[in-house]
Parts: C-alpha cells; structure tokens; sequence
C-alpha cells in the first residue's frame, strides 16, 4: 500500500470557504491525506465534493450563533475538531481617492471597508474562537489562517485588503503565543499570486488595473504580463501548492512551528 507523507488519516479539518477556489482545493488535498472534512461556506460546494467523510455546512461566517451551531453540527458528527483552516475571506481593490476622477466606485467607501474587515477579520476570529473551545478541551489542534502577501507587504489598491491580511497575520503571532501553552498551533499562509480562482474574476482585474493607474480597459493578461520579472519562479502558483502547504503545516512533520505566517508567491516580494 502507497505509503503518504503527509499523512492526515482520520485528523477533522473545518475549511471555511471551502466550496470553491483555493479552498476547494484545500479540502480535496485534505481527503488525499486521508482527513474528514467540514466545509463550511455561504455558498454549496459542488455535489461531488461530499460524501461520508466531507459535511458541508451552510453559514455566514459574520454571525456568531451559525458559527457556534456550526461547530458544535461537526463535534456530534465526527466527534471533534483537531484543525482549523480559516480560508474565507473577500477582496474588492480600492483606492483610497479617485485619483483619476472617472470611477468613483472604485474609492474606498465605508460600506468596502466594514465588508473587507466584518469577513477577514471578524469572521476569522469567531470561528476561531469556537473552535478553540473544543481544542482547549482535548490540548492538542491546529489554526491556519489565511493572509496574503498583500498583509505582509501592501499593495497598491487594495490598503484594505491589505489591512485585513495584516490583521489576519496578527491573530496568528498573538494566537500562537497564547496557545502555545494548550498544546495548538497557530500558522499563517500568505499566497502570492495563484491561478485565477472565482475571486479573481474580470471585474477585480478592472478595479485593480485602475485603481495602478493603467486605465479599465486591461485585460488579465497584459495585467500580468510581467510574471517572469516579477515572480522569480516565473508563474502564478498553483492553488495545489498552497493546498500542499497547508496539509503540511496541519501534519506532525510541524509540531514545531507556531505563530509565522509562510509566504507561498514563488519568491515575489
Ligand atoms: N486567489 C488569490 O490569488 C489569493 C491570494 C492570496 C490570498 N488569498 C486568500 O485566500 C482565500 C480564498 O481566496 P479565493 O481566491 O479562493 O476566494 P473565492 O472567492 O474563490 O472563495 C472564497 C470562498 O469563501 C466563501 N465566503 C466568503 N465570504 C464568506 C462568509 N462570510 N461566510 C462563509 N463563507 C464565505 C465564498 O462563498 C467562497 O466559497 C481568501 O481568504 C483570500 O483572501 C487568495
């Protein structure tokens, strides 16, 4: 029988915003380990992505009561929580002031910034929280936390996001200093730029183009034609590379790391 490095047999893994995108990969990349698996999300995976071993369970992150049903949904399933990947979270590029005075609804409005900060931020830490509980009882679990390297070094057009992916960083140092104690990890991912994922749709690419000054009439592809100078491995990662980590850092081969956050961007700065 092939023998798996990474090996996760048996481990329950809540994904929040695990119905599309990088978090779809991550709960396929979870079941190859041999993980079960409870997606929880706003929006319905795709039917072949459940089976006896993946639950999904449908909830707004933002609203504490869900979170904690949810949670307490997965312990009577499978029995308990041993790690967490806080993976949910929006972007919507904006710049602080219309610079260029043709789009105004690409300024960073108060609606933007308590959407970007009630998701990223708030929801990250209320499900956090609940599942902290179920980990303080048995001493042992795993947080990752998904960042961006837009947290870790800003970008142009996206301040709040940006801020948010900070703050997100943050929970994972303060977090890890704390529970270190009660036997869980806290780690952080911050991926560069991936494969397209439905986040990354045509509309993010005129916002962001704009908001840098090039006009919203870009396409995705002159946007990032320049990979090969700016990325030193020369192309956009694989949303199975950010997958492949995660299934790492959740694994014993980590069982001494806590509380960093791993750039996952080919080498980008
Ligand atoms: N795609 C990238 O290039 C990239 C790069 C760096 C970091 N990230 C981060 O990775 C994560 C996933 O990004 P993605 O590109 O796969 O996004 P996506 O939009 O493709 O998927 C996000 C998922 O989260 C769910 N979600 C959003 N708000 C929710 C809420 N309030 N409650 C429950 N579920 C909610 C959505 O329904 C969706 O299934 C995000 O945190 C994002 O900031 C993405």
């Amino acid at each position: 029988m092939e023998k798996k490095w990474i090996d996760l047999t048996g481990r329950i893994v809540i994904v929040t915003g695990g119905s599309m995108g990088i978090g779809e990969a991550i709960v396929e990349d979870l079941k190859n380990c041999g993980a079960k698996t409870a997606i929880f999300d706003m929006a319905e995976p795709k039917p072949e992505a459940l089976d006896d071993n993946t639950m999904f369970i449908k909830l707004d992150i933002r609203n504490k009561s869900e979170v904690e049903a949810a949670v307490a949904q997965v312990v009577e399933r499978f029995g308990t929580v041993d790690a967490l990947v806080n993976n949910a979270g929006v972007t919507r590029p904006r710049i602080l002031v219309d610079y260029y005075k043709e789009r105004p609804e690409y300024e960073l409005s108060e609606e933007d910034f308590d959407f970007l900060v009630s998701i990223n931020e708030k929801g990250t830490f209320l499900v956090s929280q609940a599942v902290t509980r179920v980990m303080l009882e048995k001493g042992k679990g795993v947080i990752v936390n998904m960042s961006s390297e837009a947290g870790l070094r800003g970008s142009v057009g996206h301040s709040c996001y940006a801020a948010t992916k900070a703050a997100v960083h943050s929970f994972t140092q303060s977090w890890g200093k704390e529970l270190g104690k009660f036997g869980i990890r806290v780690l952080g991912i911050a991926p560069g730029i991936l494969d397209r994922t439905p986040a990354n749709n045509d509309e993010k690419y005129r916002a962001q183009a704009y908001g840098r000054g090039m006009g919203t009439d870009v396409k995705p592809e002159q946007f990032f034609k320049n990979y090969k100078t700016s990325i030193p491995l020369g192309r956009p990662g694989h949303l199975s590379e950010v997958a492949d980590v995660i299934c790492y850092l959740i694994s014993d081969h980590a069982s001494y790391l806590t509380g960093i956050t791993i750039p996952v961007g080919g080498g980008k700065d």
